[in-house]
């Protein structure tokens, strides 16, 4: 255990060093509101680097390492530990998220990035990692990396499982935190002290993630006006993508309004929050699937987040 702290603590030491000498840049993200139109923000007190980038790999061998492994010794690895699990429930036939065998290997199914969180905040609004359209994206793996963190600091992710309890992970230092790209929705809570993670995204094989049930909502008339039965469908279901931001009006309006903190982008964004939930509140079969999601969720509130 020591070792493996140590190894983490070499690649927070190199992430240090990038943004020491510039190789980190600013947070940009893309974003098309509700009428198409695409705007580059930038998330506050938020730095990144790709590790695509050759010049800021050949500097930095054991973050560079971590990115060689993630092309498949990472994916081999959850692949194994998956098939072992199945292995060991064999009898179980209930419905299930994706398994990990359908895991991409290669330079172009991987995509890691280091961030640096400096100054107060750097925070994430809800969403999914995931989106819809060409994403790839099966599996997030977030390594934190704060030997120091401690209680107060922040930076806490909350991953929502739908319409179950969420989970509030603190970025303790060597922790891997692994949830599914396309179903899992999260946001990171503002931090009070500098933060550090590498993020590891991992591509599904062709044609296993956004297919046509993925995407659309094409939930059979028996289940749509069966709230329960559509709730079971959707809680394993990267559909649920289509309602979620309905069903958890709240959640992305506060998280939204608490990341952006006023910076440019944020009357924007809000405001194609406002329109999408509009939009689905206005389609009178799905507005009452909504209401009757949004019961659901708010009995799993009551428990409160569970912390790890
Ligand atoms: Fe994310």
């Amino acid at each position: 255990k020591s070792g493996e702290d140590a190894w983490a603590s070499a690649l927070r030491d190199e992430i240090r060093w990038l943004s020491r000498v510039g190789l980190v840049q600013p947070n940009r993200t893309h974003f098309a509101n509700h009428a198409g139109e695409r705007y580059l923000f930038s998330k506050p007190h938020v730095f990144e680097a790709d590790m695509h980038d050759a010049n800021v790999r050949r500097r930095v061998p054991a973050l560079a390492r971590f990115f060689e492994d993630a092309a498949a010794a990472l994916p081999d690895a959850f692949a194994e530990a998956d098939t072992r699990a199945e292995t060991n429930h064999s009898n179980r036939t209930s419905p299930k998220f994706p398994p990990l065998s359908l895991l991409a290997r290669g330079d172009a199914a991987r995509a890691v990035k280091l961030q640096h969180n400096k100054g107060f905040g750097g925070c994430f609004p809800c969403h999914y990692d995931n989106p819809g359209g060409t994403s790839r994206r099966l599996l997030t793996c977030i390594l934190y990396l704060n030997p120091g963190w401690a209680e107060g600091d922040g930076g806490e992710l909350v991953l929502t499982p739908f319409l179950s309890r969420s989970v509030r992970v603190r970025p303790m230092h060597n922790r891997l935190a692994v949830f599914y790209s396309d179903r899992v929705c999260h946001s990171v809570e503002p931090a009070r002290a500098e933060r550090f993670c590498l993020t590891v995204w991992l591509d599904g094989v062709a044609g296993s993630v956004n297919t046509s049930e993925d995407t659309r909502l094409s939930l059979p008339a028996s289940v749509l006006t069966d709230p329960d039965a559509a709730a079971e469908t959707l809680r394993l279901s990267a559909a649920q993508r289509s309602l979620s931001r309905a069903v958890y009006a709240e959640a992305y309006r506060e998280s939204l309004t608490r990341c952006m903190a006023g910076a440019a982008g944020c009357d924007e964004m809000l405001a194609s929050h406002d329109a999408a939930v509009e939009a689905t509140r206005g389609n009178r079969p799905l507005a009452a699937l909504v209401e009757a999601l949004r019961e659901r969720k708010a009995f799993a509130e009551m428990g409160g987040d569970m912390e790890v």
